[in-house]
């Protein structure tokens, strides 16, 4: 009599899925960063694992329908060569789960990090009663930072009414209406008075390098990558305006990512603080209201 067929498992599913995504010359930066994990962060949630999946659930005989489940989030990564995140929908972000789709850039800002520190040392938490996030997406670091501080008022712009959609999905899911409020504005809101935090992952990608980024990222919104042709646009409306929107003790938070050495030099005269992250990622700025003022004499 033949041998029944070893039964297939989520562990030789991720092996398989990753060797394929290696030959297909996948591109990472969405949350993952090599073929193995992007494999696993797909495969466990076709099949209805959590992330975290012990040795004893990776090894247990799979049904045809949760290997099928599986098997169409893989192909379906292979031949879109979308974000991973924009297949599953959901995407973690300072220790938070949060609805993504395509109207909204896959959460991956190092900011995550100042948020899980509650932005020690620049700030002292429990005198942060108001944040404004300016280009929230999905939300992700508004809502972070409401969770992070939970006496503050969150005030979030971004110019797309579609990523305004899926922020209120977000918004929702954390049950965070009464805190956090979204606004359609052009950086800064009209009526937001004076943030003791304000926050930003603004888009910062020059138009001219657009051409040169990998499929996964094309698949993100133009608007929340490209601002001008240098990326200058929104960080200069930013720091344009910031401190009047800022109280006295407040701070300026701006993540800038590739174009930092750049901002360094067009803004040689303030002193940026450029900041170190323990978990990876670079180019966010810390400035205060007063060091703001102070460089521009008013
Ligand atoms: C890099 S994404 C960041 C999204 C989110 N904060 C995150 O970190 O995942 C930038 C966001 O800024 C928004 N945006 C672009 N220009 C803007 C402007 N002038 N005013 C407000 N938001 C803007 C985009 O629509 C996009 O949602």
């Amino acid at each position: 009599m033949a041998e029944a067929a070893a039964p297939l498992t989520a562990r030789a599913l991720i092996d398989s899925a990753a060797r394929r995504f290696r030959r297909a010359r996948l591109y990472y930066g969405h949350g993952t960063d090599n073929a193995v994990d992007e494999a696993a962060f797909l495969v466990l949630h076709g099949l209805g694992l959590p992330p975290d999946a012990g040795d004893a659930l990776l090894d247990q005989a799979l049904t045809a329908e949760a290997r099928a489940a599986a098997e169409h989030l893989v192909q379906a990564r292979l031949t879109r060569r979308c974000p991973a995140a924009y297949l599953t929908h959901r995407m973690w972000f300072a220790g938070h789960e949060f609805y993504v789709d395509e109207r909204v850039l896959v959460p991956r800002s190092p900011l995550a990090e100042l948020i899980h520190q509650q932005f020690v040392p620049w700030l002292a938490p429990g005198a942060v009663k108001r944040v404004l996030d300016i280009g929230t997406g999905s939300g992700c670091i508004a809502l972070a930072c409401a969770l992070a501080f939970p006496a503050a008022e969150v005030d979030a712009t971004d110019l797309s009414a579609d990523a305004l959609a899926v922020a209120t999905i977000n918004r929702a899911r954390h049950a965070l209406e009464s805190r956090v409020r979204l606004i359609e504005a052009d950086l800064f809101p009209a009526d937001g008075g004076r943030y003791d935090l304000i926050v930003s992952n603004p888009p910062y990608v020059p138009a001219t390098r657009m051409t040169d980024l990998p499929e996964e990222y094309l698949q993100e919104p133009a608007m929340a990558l490209v601002s001008g042709e240098e990326g200058f646009n929104c960080v200069d409306g930013i720091l344009a305006r910031a401190a009047e929107h800022l109280t006295d003790d407040g701070v300026l938070v701006v993540e800038v990512g590739e174009i930092a050495e750049a901002v360094d030099e067009r803004y040689a005269h303030l002193p940026l603080t450029w900041l170190e992250f323990e978990h990876g990622g670079e180019g966010v700025f810390v400035i205060s209201r007063e060091d703001l003022l102070g460089a521009t004499g008013k």
